[in-house]
């Protein structure tokens, strides 16, 4: 079925409910905390032109994602991603993270772009666009921020390490880096390590911070 990837606008705002039971289905399959977001949160971001949202020829709600900006817009972050079930392993995601990315380009061109993740296939999609893992020392001190953790079941494990570390890997764009098709490739069998669970986020991103100092 044909599926439209398109920034989400007022005459999505009926699909608010079923995006939140989408997110919170996930999080249960998974087992992981769940960051809080009501209803009227993602009808806010969807207002606010921060939302991409994926909808089949049907009007059925395929996939959705928004963005968030922190510590005075000097962070974004792209959180929130999710694809029905039905949608999955077709390359809707990584449409959906692209477009999520080239949108918060235009809003915010000077902005550093994050995510926090454990899942493989957001590790590859940023990897692939030029995000680089990165200890949670790079990322926004945005308490905010992290405060969207507190749902997680892993929350004990980051409060622990005084929100330096946790299970999660940090993937981040400056714009003001360039980084070549070489070192795409490297970060790439980097993360792959980390998602094939050969290697801790933490321990592996120190190890490979001190090998290119
Ligand atoms: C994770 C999720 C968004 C992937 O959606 P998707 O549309 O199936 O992903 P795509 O088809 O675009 O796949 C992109 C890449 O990731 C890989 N991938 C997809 N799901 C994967 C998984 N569960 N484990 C490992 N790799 C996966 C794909 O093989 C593909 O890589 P390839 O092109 O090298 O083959 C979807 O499974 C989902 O909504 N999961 C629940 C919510 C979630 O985990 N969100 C991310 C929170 S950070």
């Amino acid at each position: 079925m044909k599926v439209d990837v398109l920034v989400a606008d007022e005459s999505h705002l009926g699909y608010a409910e079923k995006i939140c039971d989408l997110i919170y289905i996930s999080a249960q399959e998974r087992g992981t905390g769940i960051a809080k977001r009501t209803p009227e949160y993602i009808r806010e971001k969807i207002r606010d032109g921060k939302a991409v949202i994926a909808i089949a020829e049907d009007g059925t709600l395929a996939g959705y994602s928004y963005i968030e900006t922190w510590g005075h817009t000097k962070f974004v972050a792209n959180s929130g991603l999710i694809v029905a079930h039905e949608f999955r392993k077709t390359g809707l995601a990584r449409r959906i993270k692209h477009m999520t990315f080239e949108l918060s380009r235009k809003m915010f061109p000077y902005a550093k772009i994050f995510s926090i993740t454990t899942g493989l296939a957001v590790m590859k999609i940023n990897t692939e666009m030029g995000f680089r893992p990165v200890t949670f020392s790079e990322l926004t001190d945005d308490k905010e921020f992290w405060a969207g953790c507190e749902g997680c079941k892993n929350i004990d494990i980051l409060k622990r390490n005084d929100y330096k570390l946790c299970l999660c890997t940090g993937l981040l764009y400056d714009p003001a880096k360039q980084v070549t098709e070489k070192e795409k490739e490297e970060n790439l069998n980097f993360i792959s390590k980390i998602g094939k669970g050969i290697a801790m986020p933490f321990k592996a991103i120190n190890k490979k911070l001190k090998s290119t100092r």
